[in-house]
């Protein structure tokens, strides 16, 4: 890993093992991109990247060359207007309505490791030798705005972080209506965009689409990353796969509203642009202020999107997620939400968690109902004490007792939330999300406090460190249960109403930041709706997350699937519910129920009571199966075999660093009758091992397996009275391998 500074040619050269990244001062000052990729050689100069042809009809800056045209210049800082006709990375409006700006280069720093980003979420280094930053300050001279723009390579990781920080050094108040995280013109356009999309309990799809000449886009507007996209892209080459061939995964490390696009001009040059989404932002920036964009993560991976997702989950997993939990194997959980819903008192909680206890379980959460005047969705939120009528010993009482079987307590809070049924409405009216004038609407009956104010942040995080000092919790369930309309704060001028979006998520930030840094051993698990915040800005408070509030073993498959594309398993909160599923009404078997939620950080959240004891005796069974395999499951390397999206079966597995132990999970949804035989070829093995397969005789080398596949028919492929158990929809199987030396 190594940052050079070619001082004559004006190059920045950053380069890891993977990856190269190149930058040249133009000739104008401002500076331009000349190669993002696979690592290649140093040299002193690379200028023969930009290519020049004096094309008509273009902007040029130099009255006697028409060769040099911002429109067809490949930049790191773009901006509109100034003959780029692209949609560019920053836009400053000033006080005399003037929208331009020119930024040029005036220095730059390369520093060890990697500078924190304050207030924000980023990924981090343990210590210098893990990274190394290169700084470069731009300067637009009419209004003394700088731009400093900080690039960090890993030494590890195929990945480069970015983000930008402006500030104003003129003497002139002046408003930043874009401020992207990353731009990158790319030279080509010749990829597939892979983007991961859906909504409410269908969370994650990955759909692809080839960028033509226009805007491919995705980006959420609804104050969080949202159901419906996800701030990470992907931008393929049309052959690749998961084995071989290029990727650029593009993540944002923002929980707000977001936009991600690849701009393709008439020439199939492709900008990629990410940050912030524009629309309804604007930052004002008085002389001396400075604004810090969000940090976004490109990786580079020429062996397919499998390599590109297993760095991603190790940078995720560990130079983003925090804390002591970040590296140890998640608690098996019990969550009471589809066990009661809302129908519970203490008698009741507790006898579940001895039936969890008796299962092996080691953590009761206590979902949504405990506080204030809540019984349903109607009211209460906002007041974060326990109801005394359901709650006679409080939340102490009740961890107590929960500690005292041998188990740990957790708690869920949905602290931006509010209902107006609550006292907490009735005493901060003003504290609402809300448009003077206009009526606020509500979701799912509640409301969003404005978590722009200190002061609202302030009185949730005297409420919630009560509650987490005064009682025994070892884990926080943080859930947000609504989109944000109405987007206005009472305490903010006119001329600050653009900063309310973003200030809410640096609100959100800051309560997790000082409770994460209060009880440092909570595990926090976040949520919004299940899967409507699953963005890398949680991870780095909470190293877990509730994928989906659809907990359908099916659907699980295609909603973990998608989510590993740029997410770790050990960031998937999964949980085996009952049958019928609540969501689906489809009836699996408890045994894929268990196989696809291992493929998580592992729970139960259905009510024990009801199962017979045979049932029981198999959660008992998974439950130590997971203690057994959990750390292998959650933190080895993953690797995708088949999609749930393309066929009848899916299948994908996890091999230790070691490449002594892997776990596959195969999955066959609808029963089939008379059917091929089938193979899985495994990956990520050591070709030249001898795997035993648990359960069997069989022992294979890692080559037969990757090349001729596992063999995995079973009575759908022909009659087979009695060799194996008979088939059903929705069954699928574990297969263990270790190492046979
Ligand atoms: C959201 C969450 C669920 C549950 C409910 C409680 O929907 O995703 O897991 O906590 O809220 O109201």
């Amino acid at each position: 890993m190594n940052i050079v500074y070619h001082a004559k040619s004006k190059t920045f050269h950053l380069y890891n093992d993977r990856l190269s990244y190149i930058m040249t001062v133009l000739r104008n000052g401002h500076l331009g991109q000349l190669y993002c990729g696979a690592r290649i050689h140093d040299r002193e100069d690379f200028s023969y990247f930009l290519e020049f042809a004096p094309r008509a009809m273009s902007a040029c800056p130099y009255e006697n060359d028409r060769s040099f045209s911002l429109e067809h210049l490949r930049q790191e800082l773009p901006s509109f207007g100034t003959g780029d006709y692209r949609d560019g990375a920053v836009e400053v409006f000033q006080e005399d309505g003037s929208r331009l700006t020119d930024f040029h280069y005036v220095n730059h720093q390369i520093t060890p490791g990697k500078p924190k980003l304050n207030g924000l979420p980023a990924t981090y280094t343990e210590s210098d030798g893990e990274a190394m930053t290169l700084l470069v300050t731009l300067r637009d001279d009419l209004t003394g705005v700088t731009a400093e723009l900080s690039y960090t390579i890993f030494r590890d990781f195929g990945a480069l972080a970015r983000s930008v920080r402006y500030s104003n050094k003129g003497d002139r108040p002046v408003t930043l209506t874009r401020a992207m995280s990353l731009c990158l013109d790319l030279p080509d356009c010749d990829y597939d965009w892979l983007q991961f999309s859906g909504c409410w309990t269908r969370e994650r799809k990955p759909v692809c689409r080839r960028p033509e000449q226009g805007i491919t886009a995705v980006g959420s507007r609804r104050g969080h990353s949202s159901h419906e996209q996800n701030p990470f892209v992907v931008l393929k080459r049309p052959t690749a796969d998961e084995d071989q061939g290029e990727a650029f995964g593009l993540s944002l490390v923002y929980s707000g509203n977001f936009l991600i696009q690849a701009e393709v001009d008439a020439h199939s040059t492709l900008r990629l642009l990410a940050g912030i989404h524009p629309e309804g932002f604007g930052w004002l920036l008085k002389p001396g202020e400075s604004f810090q964009t969000p940090e976004a993560v490109l990786v580079y991976a020429d062996r397919g999107l499998g390599d590109m997702s297993r760095t991603f989950h190790r940078l995720y997993g560990r130079r983003l997620a925090r804390g002591v939990w970040r590296d140890q194997p998640r608690p098996i959980l019990i969550n009471n939400w589809e066990a009661t819903y809302f129908d519970f008192n203490e008698d009741k909680l507790l006898r579940l968690a001895r039936q969890a206890k008796d299962c092996g379980i080691e953590l009761f959460v206590l979902d949504d109902g405990w506080f204030g005047r809540r019984t349903d969705d109607r009211a209460g939120l906002g007041d974060w004490t326990p109801n005394p009528a359901r709650l006679p010993n409080g939340i102490q009482g009740l961890a107590e007792k929960i500690e005292a079987l041998g188990m740990r307590f957790g708690l869920w809070f949905e602290p931006e939330a509010v209902n107006k049924n609550s006292a907490m409405y009735e005493q901060h009216p003003d504290w609402l999300l809300a448009t003077p004038g206009r009526t606020p609407s509500q979701g799912r009956y509640e409301y969003l406090l404005d978590f722009s104010r200190p002061e609202v942040v302030d009185n949730l995080h005297a409420q919630m460190a009560a509650i987490l000092g005064g009682a025994k919790v070892s884990y926080v369930k943080w859930d947000m249960n609504r989109s944000i309309s109405e987007c206005y704060s009472a305490a903010l001028p006119p001329g600050r109403q653009g900063e309310v979006y973003h200030r809410y998520i640096l609100g959100v930030y800051d309560l997790y930041e000082r409770l994460t840094k209060e009880f440092p051993h909570i595990l926090f698990e976040s949520c919004a709706s299940g899967g409507g915040r699953f963005d890398p800005g949680m991870l780095y408070y909470a190293p877990q997350c509730w994928t989906s509030d659809n907990t359908d073993a099916v659907e699980r498959l295609r909603i973990q699937y998608g989510t590993s594309f740029c997410y770790p398993v050990s960031s998937m909160g999964a949980h085996v519910s009952a049958v019928p599923n609540h969501q689906m009404y489809r009836v699996t078997p408890l045994e894929t129920r268990a196989n696809v939620a291992c493929f998580g950080t592992f729970g139960y959240e259905l009510d024990l009571g009801r199962l017979s004891g045979e049932e029981l005796g198999e959660i008992k069974k998974q439950v130590a199966f997971m203690k057994e395999y959990r750390a292998l499951l959650q933190f080895g390397d993953f690797y995708r075999l088949k999609s749930p999206f393309e066929g009848n079966t899916a299948a994908w597995m996890t091999v230790s660093g070691d490449k002594r132990r892997a776990v596959v999970g195969f999955y066959r949804i609808l029963n089939t009758s008379n059917d091929a035989y089938t193979r899985l070829r495994l990956r990520g093995l050591d070709p030249d091992r001898l795997y035993r397969i648990k359960g069997t005789e069989a022992c294979h080398y890692g080559d037969e397996l990757m090349r001729a596949g596992l063999i995995t028919s079973d009575s759908t492929a022909g009659e087979q009275y009695g060799v194996v158990k008979p088939c059903t929809d929705f069954i699928s199987r574990l297969y263990i391998l270790d190492a046979a030396d």
